[in-house]
C-alpha cells in the first residue's frame, strides 16, 4: 500500500518551504526596488517644488525641467548663511537628508509651537527660482493626526507668498485634509505679506470664515490643521526658523549690493 504523504510533518514543512521562498521574494523586491523608490520619492518632490513655483512639468521631463529653474542652496539656520556642507554628516545641498544628519546638527527646542519633536535641525536646503523671483522654503509642523510636511514660496524681494504645497501629511481629507485642496492653496498666490519692516512675523492663517484682508482663511470644520499650519507658517518664518537667512540676507543686501552670500543679492544681481 502507497504511504501517504497526508502527515503533520509534511505540512509543516510544506508551510515552511513557502515562508521561506515569500519572504526571500518579498525581501529582494524590497532591497531591489530600495533605489528605484529612493529616486522617484526625490522626484516627487522636484514636481512639488516646480508646482510651488507654478512652473508647468506635464509636457516634460521633470528632472529637466527641474534642472533647467531650480537651484538649490544649503543654509545655517543658526547664522542665516549658505553652507557648503554640514559639518558633521557632510551633507551639501545637492544630497540631503534630513534623516541623516548627525544629532550634532540639530538644536534641542524648550519652545515647539510648530510640533517638531523637540528638535529642529541646523541646516536646510532652500531652492530658488530665478526667473520667477521666488525662494522656496521646506516647512512642516503638527496637525490633528499628523505631521505636514510642504513647501512655501516667497517673492524673493519682499517675502510676500507666492504659493504654498503639502506633500505629505495624515489629516483626514475633506477636513484637515483640505489643505492641499486647490481653494486652500490658491489663497497663498496672493502676495499676502509674511514679514513686517523689522522682520517680524505677521502672516495670519485664521479660523474658516473669519479671515480679514490680507489674512489666509483657514479650513471649515479643520480648526486644529488651521491651527497647525498657522503655528508652523509662523515658526519657519520666525527667528528659530528661516528668520535669521530671510532677515539678514535683506540687510545685508540693503547694505553691500550683490552680496555674493545672499539669495536675493544673487537674484537681483544675475536680473541686473
Ligand atoms: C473623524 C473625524 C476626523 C476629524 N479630522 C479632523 C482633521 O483632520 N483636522 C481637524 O482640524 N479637525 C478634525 N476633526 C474635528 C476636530 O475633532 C475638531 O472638532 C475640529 O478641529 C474643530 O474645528 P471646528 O471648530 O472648525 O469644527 C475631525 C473630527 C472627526 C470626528
Amino acid at each position: 500500500m502507497a504511504k501517504t504523504r497526508d502527515t503533520v510533518l509534511n505540512t509543516f514543512l510544506t508551510t515552511a518551504v513557502l515562508c521561506i521562498v515569500c519572504s526571500v521574494f518579498v525581501s529582494a523586491s524590497a532591497v531591489g526596488l530600495k533605489s528605484r523608490q529612493e529616486l522617484n520619492k526625490q522626484l516627487d518632490k522636484k514636481k512639488n517644488i516646480l508646482s510651488v513655483c507654478q512652473i508647468d512639468f506635464s509636457n516634460g521631463d521633470v528632472q529637466s525641467i527641474y534642472d533647467e529653474n531650480i537651484q538649490a542652496y544649503l543654509v545655517d539656520l543658526q547664522t542665516g548663511f549658505y553652507a557648503e556642507q554640514t559639518p558633521d554628516s557632510k551633507q551639501t545641498a545637492a544630497k540631503f537628508d534630513l534623516s541623516k544628519l548627525a544629532d550634532s546638527e540639530f538644536k534641542t527646542l524648550t519652545e515647539d509651537p510648530a510640533g517638531l519633536g523637540g528638535r529642529r535641525e541646523n541646516f536646510e536646503v532652500i531652492y530658488v527660482f530665478q526667473k520667477g523671483n521666488q525662494l522656496v522654503l521646506p516647512i512642516r509642523g503638527k496637525g490633528l493626526w499628523s505631521t505636514l510636511w510642504g513647501f512655501l514660496s516667497l517673492d524673493a524681494n519682499d517675502f510676500t507668498t507666492r504659493g504654498i504645497t503639502f506633500y505629505a501629511h495624515g489629516e483626514t481629507p475633506g477636513l484637515g485634509g483640505e489643505v492641499d485642496s486647490d481653494a486652500f492653496k490658491n489663497q497663498w498666490m496672493e502676495e499676502n505679506a509674511t514679514l513686517d519692516k523689522d522682520g517680524k512675523v505677521i502672516i495670519e492663517v485664521s479660523k474658516a470664515g473669519q479671515a480679514v484682508e490680507g489674512e489666509i482663511d483657514g479650513l471649515a470644520g479643520a480648526t486644529i490643521t488651521t491651527q497647525g499650519v498657522d503655528k508652523l507658517i509662523k515658526y519657519w518664518l520666525g527667528p528659530d526658523g528661516f528668520g535669521p537667512f530671510l532677515v539678514g540676507n535683506t540687510k545685508k543686501f540693503q547694505a553691500v549690493a550683490k552680496n555674493e552670500r545672499s539669495v536675493v543679492g544673487l537674484i537681483s544681481g544675475l536680473q541686473d
